[in-house]
């Protein structure tokens, strides 16, 4: 069959109908430096209708043109692709701003009116995607808008509406379901994205194709033949201004309750039997429920928080001295875990989860370690540069996938030492890989609901985190300096299993 004319054909680019995008909190930090620049590399790339119209909504006194500028000067400082003023002036002329607080009838009426208006000027059929970029104590007085303007009415609008909901998706599990019951009572099921960006990097969605496309590691992928598997998200920036959020979230909440659980659920799930969404989400909710944590938390995690100390040579102030944290705070910048997955590929097989704020420097990363030979029949000499296999998949930065084993060290003796097969997106590929969030404002905008996580998962998720929440309170976070890998006892605990950190 003709590739031009198959349905099926995913490698065609794929272009939505003539839409709108509203965006609530258009002045705030992801919309200028992810969402805004993100559309304009889509309008780059050729990928948005011509009847794409980008509507933003906030607390301002602002015309259209205000907030043009605002997306220009956005777009242009932080865009992936090239500058190109003409492709701009093409978008230019699909932007809309309505202003107003979001207990303003008037202005909900008004951005009613500008949907209604785009019918006609725009052909945008009825079409919306309304985007939360706003803290979740909003969502509730945002929905009841649109509810009351019958703006989430996909009859009533005679086109799609769908909402995207950024994280954090909860506080916990009891919250995370009033917010899903709350968005399921004004919008269809699905029609709501909710946004874990790390889905949305190629690396991430590379996981499945390194799985599910290839004979190779299927054989090794159960506990005969993996020692364990660390994931590694290390950052070496600080709170930065966010201390308002993160100091009411701490490092769980804030990233292993979505990125890392889901990393984790990628690399353990069962195949899924197609890449529909439904059911790849089905095979991650299985693994996710089958998650056991450690029986003793004490033991099996542990929560740091960092002093003051240098990171990359610059000088770092403690969490306790950032701005606005209280002096007394006991929230964790670091947390390690040791989970376990209860199955019958998985059994026994730990899984090492870190994550910290002033690290070292900025890595994610899933490690698979292998099991060593049953049998070496070399001298012990000959082997002692030799560790565990491994299978690095290296999320960011120098994105690509390191497969680490012993080869021999030429010479006239038999030596064998650690190598590394080294593949990098950069040097592999001449396509430079999308940024997370345009790949995910697309698929919104075309309807495709893969690289969403669903309530089930989420609040599964928080099933997870909800009860190492409740066994930490009362407790002192772990000190370790800003720059160095954590807290000492993160070392300890795998210490006591015969295992260490993989210098990351
Ligand atoms: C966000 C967290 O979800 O992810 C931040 O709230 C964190 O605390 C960020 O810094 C990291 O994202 P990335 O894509 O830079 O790894």
């Amino acid at each position: 069959m003709n590739p031009l004319r198959d349905p099926q054909d995913r490698r065609l680019p794929r272009i939505p109908e003539p839409c709108a995008l509203v965006i609530f909190g258009v002045t705030g930090d992801l919309a200028r430096k992810k969402l805004l620049p993100g559309i304009y590399d889509l309008a780059n790339r050729g990928l948005l209708p011509p009847g794409f119209v980008v509507v933003g909504f906030a607390r301002r006194d602002w015309s259209d043109g205000d907030f043009e500028s605002l997306a220009h000067d956005s777009a242009k400082e932080h865009a992936r692709t090239p500058w190109r003023e003409e492709v701009w002036a093409r978008l230019a002329g699909n932007i809309r701003f309505v202003g107003g607080s979001f207990d303003d009838d008037a202005a909900f009426d008004q951005l009613s009116a500008c949907l209604d208006g785009l019918r006609q000027s725009h052909g945008i059929h009825g079409n919306a995607a309304f985007y939360f970029s706003i803290p979740p104590s909003s969502f509730p007085q945002v929905l009841k808008q649109l509810a009351r303007t019958g703006m989430a009415d996909n009859e009533r609008c005679g086109g799609w509406r769908r909402v995207v909901v950024e994280k954090p998706f909860g506080y916990d599990l009891p919250s995370a379901k009033a917010l899903n019951d709350l968005v399921d009572d004004v919008f269809t099921r699905d029609d709501v994205f909710r946004i874990d960006h790390y889905l949305g990097k190629e690396t991430v969605q590379n996981i499945m194709a390194l799985r599910f496309a290839n004979n190779l590691f299927e054989p090794l992928w159960n506990s005969k033949y993996v020692d364990s598997v660390q994931i590694t998200m290390a950052e070496d920036v600080g709170i930065g201004s966010r201390a308002g959020f993160y100091d009411d979230t701490g490092a769980a909440r804030d990233v292993v309750q979505n990125h890392l659980l889901q990393l984790l659920a990628l690399v353990t799930m069962e195949e899924p039997t197609s890449f529909d969404a439904a059911e790849i989400r089905a095979e991650k909710l299985k693994v996710l429920r089958a998650i056991s944590l450690p029986a003793d938390v004490s033991a099996g995690t542990v929560r740091g928080q960092y002093l003051k100390g240098w990171v990359a040579g610059q000088r770092a102030v403690g969490y306790l001295e950032e701005p606005n944290v209280p002096a007394d705070s006991t929230t964790e910048t670091y947390v390690a875990m040791r989970l376990g997955i209860q199955n019958r590929r998985w059994a026994g097989v730990p899984f090492y989860l870190r994550a910290g704020k002033r690290l070292p420097r900025r890595v994610t990363e899933v490690a698979v370690m292998f099991k060593t030979a049953p049998h070496l029949p070399f001298n012990r000499t000959d082997v002692e540069m030799l560790s565990h296999n491994q299978l690095v998949i290296r999320v960011q930065p120098d994105e690509g996938v390191v497969l680490k084993f012993g080869a021999k060290v030429p010479g006239t003796t038999m030596e064998v030492r650690d190598i590394a097969m080294d593949f990098q997106y950069g040097e592999a590929f001449t396509e430079a890989s999308p940024e997370a969030y345009e790949r995910l404002v697309l698929d919104v905008l075309i309807g495709d609901r893969t690289l969403f996580p669903d309530a089930a998962e989420v609040e599964q998720s928080w099933r997870v985190i909800d009860p190492l929440e409740e066994a930490w309170q009362g407790t002192q976070p772990e000190p370790y300096r800003a720059g160095e890998w954590g807290p000492r006892a993160a070392d300890e605990m795998l210490a006591r299993e015969g295992r260490s950190w993989r210098r990351a």
